[in-house]
């Protein structure tokens, strides 16, 4: 495993574990999965993996009790990260939420502490009034926002008063927007992208076309699981195939690697199986030459899905299709 170069009272490794499949109905893995993502758990830990994310929102709280139940005492050695979900984020909410998460993953302390989204009407001022007396008692470590925009994480610190160490936000080689400014910032200022969908959700992965898209609420709602865009797809899997080849790895991994080449990004994809948290886990040695690097640019360029409101008929017909 590898861990991002910088300061942090504990090690961040490249690859960490997102768990919001972790009791949520709505990535369709059925009931035997709460055991599995318990096994996926320990063996992260077993393979240096120091990154666990979860959220308050994910399966309504089961997601951060079966992620505090599997680390065990684990969890102290360990960056526990999870997210509150700004719905009237005032600084008592803040503070109570917080509670409520620490209890449901048994910890003392929230290692990161996340805002799920930026809130459109409550400031970060308020929001971060709340963090910033979460941080002075110990019940949180690091403070980190999700979804936001430059402008506003660098007000989310200004309104802390301290480092908002880390920003995730979905970032993949099919959603590069991150490259921009979100990347340069984080290595200039020493903070962190925690990337998430890493995967695309498993598009990335290849082993989905037109006529096998996945199951599941979660990925009939996502455009890249359309047909046409499965179909639309095939070169630039194609690409992560040749590479993955010569690297006797997998297109996931490669997709991975493709993240990582950043040193201030974490990726965090999530498992439904040990034997990917394995392979995940294994893509954070994978170093990519720079011819490489530069012909997966260019297939990730030249794959033009189609997404947005153009998508959202096609979405409701796959549906009624079922
Ligand atoms: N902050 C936010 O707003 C936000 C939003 C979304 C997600 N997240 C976080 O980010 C995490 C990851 O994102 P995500 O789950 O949306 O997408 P992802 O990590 O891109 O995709 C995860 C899915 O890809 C497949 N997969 C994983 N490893 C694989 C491998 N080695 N080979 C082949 N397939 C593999 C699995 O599905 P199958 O095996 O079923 O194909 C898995 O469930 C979440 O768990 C959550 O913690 C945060």
């Amino acid at each position: 495993m590898r861990y991002v170069p910088l300061d942090t009272p504990k090690p961040n490794s490249k690859i960490g574990l997102g768990t919001w499949q972790f009791g949520s109905r709505e990535w369709g893995y059925g009931p035997d999965y709460e055991q599995r993502a318990a096994q996926i758990v320990r063996r992260a830990l077993e393979l240096g993996v120091t990154l666990f994310d979860t959220a308050e929102i994910y399966g309504f709280g089961r997601s951060e009790r079966i992620l505090g139940a599997a680390l065990g005492d684990d969890r102290a050695k360990v960056v526990v990260a999870s997210k509150i979900f700004p719905v009237l984020p005032l600084a008592p909410v803040v503070q109570q939420r917080a509670v409520a998460s620490a209890a449901r993953l048994g910890v003392a302390g929230i290692d990161l502490y996340q805002v799920h989204q930026p809130n459109p009407v409550v400031a970060d001022t308020t929001t971060m009034r709340g963090m910033r007396t979460l941080q002075d008692v110990g019940l949180v470590g690091e403070v980190g926002v999700s979804n936001y925009g430059l402008r506003r994480w660098r007000f989310a610190e200004a309104a802390l008063g301290r480092r908002v160490l880390s920003n995730q936000v979905r970032y993949s080689m099919v959603d590069r927007g991150p490259e921009k400014d979100l990347i340069p910032y984080a290595e200039q200022a020493g903070r962190i992208v925690i990337a998430y969908s890493p995967l695309g959700q498993g598009f990335l992965s290849g082993r989905y076309d037109a006529r096998n898209p996945p199951a599941g609420a979660v990925r009939r709602a996502n455009p890249y699981f359309l047909p046409e865009n499965l179909e639309r797809g095939t070169e630039l899997i194609a690409t992560l195939r040749e590479v993955a080849d010569a690297h006797d790895a997998t297109p996931s991994q490669i997709a991975l690697a493709y993240l990582l080449r950043h040193p201030n990004v974490v990726a965090i994809p999530g498992a439904s199986a040990v034997e990917q948290v394995e392979r995940n886990a294994a893509a954070a040695e994978i170093d990519l030459a720079d011819d490489e690097y530069a012909a997966l640019v260019t297939a990730a360029h030249a794959f033009r899905p189609v997404t947005g409101l153009a998508a959202v008929p096609k979405l409701i017909r796959a549906r009624t299709r079922k």
